[in-house]
């Protein structure tokens, strides 16, 4: 089969297109036609060589753990799925091997749940790394409800964007971070914006003098810090990008792999509750370009790499 790759860990220049061995169905696997795939930051993080301790490399690895597509073979061992269904997947294992940027994936039942029926395959793709992000974090890290002001950073990107929905739908006001020209996307998905930069914890204040109940931390450093400094009196806080988080008294969250989850993001969107918000799609010979836009770090949304079947539409 066609597939993106890469031999050594490296820039965007590392990745090549071309022949890859078919993957095997194991037992708890299902076989999935990938029809789009959508890119995360942290897959250039892995292709870069920054999660060496963490997973185990078996070159050459195919990138991406986010998939939309069809099931064309269940294995053995994975009654919940048959020939024909449409899946979403966040297909990510404890090593890096076999990812989504190819015409097939082996995907563990545990990483899947169905397609959500009024999103295309290029929409579907993009829920669900950043969705199960912004939904673990929010409904669970900080539990957000009804009444909250809860202050989201990169509130444009592909965790934010979730995560001002997400909050809006449990009741709670949302302060979102984002440049200027993400502001009128930001209204739309429910968030007040703040310019980030200097003078941020004075603009988060004038908008909520009491403090914030929660703040969702997707940048680190002095951003976490000063998330810290505008909670209120026993806000939470959490960060999916700085462990130091943990001693400021919040909590560090590395998204994981939930069919519960991921259903209810299905489900949460087929409500009209969640939408997927992406900016460009690139076809799967070019997605070492959609690697050098996602590396720019001014996403809106998510960028799809998309597989172009000649015979279906
Ligand atoms: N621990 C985990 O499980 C986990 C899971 C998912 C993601 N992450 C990490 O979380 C981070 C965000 O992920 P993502 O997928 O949302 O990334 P993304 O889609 O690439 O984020 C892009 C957004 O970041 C905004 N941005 C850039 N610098 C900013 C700043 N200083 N303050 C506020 N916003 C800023 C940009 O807004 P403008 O264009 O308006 O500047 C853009 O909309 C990444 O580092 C990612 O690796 C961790």
């Amino acid at each position: 089969m066609k597939a993106i790759s890469y031999r050594a860990y490296g820039g965007p220049e590392v990745l090549e297109y071309g022949d890859v061995r078919d993957p095997k169905v194991g037992p708890d696997t299902v076989l999935v036609k990938v029809r789009a795939a959508a890119l995360n930051p942290v897959d250039y993080k892995c292709r870069e060589g920054y999660l060496d301790a963490a997973l185990d490399p078996v070159f050459p690895v195919i990138p991406a753990w986010d998939v939309a597509g069809v099931v064309v073979q269940p294995g053995v061992a994975a009654p919940e799925f048959a020939v024909g269904d449409e899946v979403i997947g966040y297909v990510r294992e404890d090593f890096l091997s076999r990812g989504t940027l190819a015409e097939y994936v082996a995907a563990p039942v545990r990483t899947l749940a169905r397609k959500p029926r009024n999103l295309s395959f290029e929409e579907a793709a993009g829920l669900p790394l950043a969705g199960l992000t912004a939904y673990q974090v929010i409904t669970k890290a900080l539990a957000v409800t009804a009444g909250d002001v809860v202050l989201v950073h990169a509130a444009a990107g592909g965790v934010g964007a979730f995560a001002v929905q997400l909050a809006r739908h449990a009741g709670a006001r949302v302060i979102g971070t984002a440049s200027e020209r993400n502001h009128a996307f930001l209204r739309e998905l429910g968030a007040e914006p703040v310019t980030y930069g200097d003078g941020l914890a004075e603009r988060v204040r004038a908008l909520a003098p009491e403090g914030v109940d929660a703040a969702f931390d997707t940048i680190g450093g002095d951003t976490l810090k000063l998330s810290a400094d505008l909670l209120a009196p026993g806000g939470r806080l959490a960060s999916i990008a700085d462990g130091s988080v943990i001693a400021l008294g919040g909590q560090y969250c590395f998204v994981r792999p939930d069919p519960a989850d991921l259903t209810r993001l299905t489900e949460l969107v087929e409500q009209d509750v969640l939408t997927v918000h992406v900016q460009e799609t690139f076809p799967l010979e070019q997605a070492a370009d959609a690697f050098r836009l996602i590396e720019e770090g001014r996403t809106r949304g998510k960028i799809v790499v998309r597989v172009d079947w000649a015979e279906e539409g």
